[in-house]
């Protein structure tokens, strides 16, 4: 069944995004990172704990899998730091974050992924995220691509794939520059970060 949720309801969700202290959040979504994530969302974003939520609940996945709940989370948390030092356009980058793996069917082989992801996220376009068409060119793009190996892309597609990358240490592989977009994913510092979140299961 397809999730959505009417205009009224979606104005009601805003609203109840404000009161912070009815929040119910689960798991990862109780780290301080997502809460300090959440504060963010206050502010500025459309990622939200119940947006992730949404995607969890229709991900064939285990939410604690390789590429599920706690991997879309430092990959939020990579963008958002990159993005401001590449110039990237950050509702693309946090909306990739939450929609790139998120018809993935199996932890292994799955080239076609990237492409569901994408579609998913033009379905859930005007109920869940709101964005310009350039930007769903762009987070089209990223999607559908960020599993073949490229690296040449507008700047804020490099940056959702360095993003994606720089979270490699979870499954035992650690980034390696030449495989990496952007001068600031490259940085040794960044990617030392990243790393190091991702082979400790970071997700705060
Ligand atoms: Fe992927
Ligand atoms: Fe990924």
């Amino acid at each position: 069944m397809r999730p959505s949720c009417s205009a009224n309801a979606r104005n009601e969700r805003w609203t109840n995004d404000l009161d912070v202290g009815e929040l119910v959040m689960e798991n990862a979504q109780r780290t301080p990172a997502f809460q300090n994530l959440r504060i963010g969302l206050l502010i500025v974003s459309q990622i939200t704990p119940k947006l992730f939520d949404m995607i969890v609940g229709q991900s064939a996945l285990s939410r604690n899998g390789y590429h599920s709940l706690d991997h879309w989370v430092r990959v939020l948390a990579n963008g958002r730091r990159l993005a401001p030092v590449t110039g990237a356009n950050l509702n693309v980058v946090e909306l990739f974050s939450a929609f790139h793996d998120s018809r993935r069917i199996n932890e292994g082989r799955d080239p076609e992924h990237g492409v569901r992801g994408a579609q998913f996220a033009v379905e859930m376009r005007g109920l869940w995220f709101e964005a310009t068409n350039r930007e769903m060119e762009l987070l089209r793009y990223a999607c559908e691509h960020h599993s073949n190996g490229l690296t040449e892309a507008d700047v804020t597609v490099q940056t959702c794939w360095d993003a994606d990358r720089l979270d490699l240490g979870r499954v035992g592989t650690t980034p390696r520059a030449e495989f990496l977009c952007t001068g600031a994913a490259k940085q040794p510092e960044m990617m030392r970060w990243a790393n190091d979140r991702a082979v400790s299961s970071q997700t705060y």
